[in-house]
């Protein structure tokens, strides 16, 4: 047990208050939230300063899908460590070959290629500057509220606040409500290189697409020579219940990005993935783009276990089983508590707990947290608060959540004298 030390905390606040952020100090001094990460397996997290315990259903958007220190992805780095290091990013390597070898196996349709990089905004780059380069066309078109990363072509197809500061968004991108097919064919012509989606928008309040939504996107794409770019950062790795959330929508997209999970937590990876005809572009220039760890060779061993255990059966069915359990719980939380809660949004274990209104996201983030839970309020729709609990956990610590997010409806209920 950790015995409380404040004194320790108040002075890891004041450091990080000091040389790391000022301004998340203070917000996350104003919210009442002073957590700082600890000991941590599987599920949990524990303060490090009072030993407070967390389930952590934020998981990073993603990060801990096989939950905290997974000991198989633990082995895979010592192994690796024994033996490796980045590497050099010129060269061709072994380990990057037998990871993107797996990827195309694992992959829907024909996306046998992969490149690597380590983050997601990078590798959502990458998969923009592949669609404007290989189609030569400008236009990229995305989502309202959708979030694709903070790096530089990545930030363009994301919300104004978070480029505004820095100056007018270059020409080319344009944006179109989410899930609406009048809107997105509309905006298509001739000078469209891509769309881009994220499967299911976490960020946005993770609303479910319409079955028909991604057919619709891909013939659209194919009739008007675009390329259609899916962003599995979250909703990939078994998330949805299927190894890649756009399997549920029987598409294949012409490229497929992958972030986040393929850490297991442990070693930073990121994936741009695409077909051979897209990587015939390459052909002629292929150090056109550049990334000096984007699939460092210690870190390939990792991505590889990752995708190991995750594509299992056994594994996904077991999301689905968790999912269901979910499904049933929020259904009883939904009668009970008529007056905050709207309803889950949910594929799989991707799901969003839909509220009355947009104070709500903020009020559950902080009375889950002190109900024992992380989790984060949608950024781009705040009446929808994110339920991601890693994929790994069992069917009783999946009641357990519903009852302690029952717990914190109640509370936020009070609060908010709804
Ligand atoms: C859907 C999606 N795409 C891309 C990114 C960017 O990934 P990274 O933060 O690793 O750059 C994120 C990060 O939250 C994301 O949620």
């Amino acid at each position: 047990m950790t015995v409380s030390d404040p004194d320790r905390k108040a002075a890891i606040i004041d450091r990080f208050r000091r040389h790391v952020s000022s301004g998340k100090a203070d917000f996350f001094e104003s919210v009442g939230v002073d957590f700082i990460f600890g000991r941590r397996e599987g599920p949990f997290v524990w303060d490090a300063t009072n030993g407070k315990r967390l389930i952590n259903c934020h998981c990073n958007g993603g990060v801990f899908n096989l939950g905290h220190r997974h000991p198989d992805v633990i082995a895979a780095l010592q192994e690796s460590l024994t033996t490796s290091d980045i590497g050099n990013h010129h060269l061709v390597s072994e380990n990057r070959a037998l990871l993107a070898e797996q990827m195309a196996r694992l992959l829907p349709g024909d996306l046998t290629y992969t490149v690597f990089a380590a983050g997601g905004g990078e590798a959502i780059d990458l998969a923009l500057k592949l669609a404007r380069g290989a189609t030569g066309r400008q236009t990229i078109i995305s989502a309202g509220g959708g979030y694709h990363g903070h790096t530089g072509l990545a930030l363009s197809t994301g919300d104004a606040q978070y480029r505004d500061p820095f100056g007018p968004n270059p020409p080319g991108f344009v944006q179109v409500p989410f899930n609406d097919p009048k809107a997105l064919a509309e905006a298509m012509d001739g000078t469209t290189a891509a769309v881009i989606f994220e499967t299911v928008p976490a960020t946005y309040g993770t609303p479910i697409p319409a079955p028909g939504f991604y057919p619709f996107v891909r013939d659209l794409c194919d009739r008007h020579g675009a390329l259609m770019i899916i962003d599995e950062v979250q909703t990939g790795l078994g998330r949805t219940g299927r190894l890649w959330g756009i399997e549920h929508y029987g598409t294949v997209p012409d490229i497929l990005v992958i972030g986040k999970g393929l850490s297991g937590g442990i070693y930073p990876m990121a994936a741009t993935c695409f077909g051979v005809q897209l990587e015939s572009f390459f052909h002629d220039k292929p150090f056109i783009h550049i990334s000096t760890f984007g699939g460092a060779e210690v870190g390939c061993p990792v991505a590889m276990q990752v995708l190991a255990i995750s594509s299992q059966p056994q594994f996904l069915e077991h999301v689905n089983l968790l999912a269901s359990v979910f499904r049933d719980g929020f259904e009883r939380l939904q009668s009970k508590h008529p007056e905050i809660l709207a309803g889950l949004r949910q594929l799989g274990l991707m799901m969003g707990i839909e509220m009355v209104n947009e104070t709500c996201g903020p009020v559950l983030s902080k009375t889950l947290y002190d109900n024992g839970i992380l989790s984060v309020y949608a950024n781009n729709n705040t009446a929808v608060s994110q339920l991601l609990p890693p994929l790994i956990i069992d069917a009783d610590l999946a009641r357990e959540i519903v009852e302690r997010v029952d717990a914190g409806l109640a509370a936020a209920k009070q609060m908010m004298e709804l």
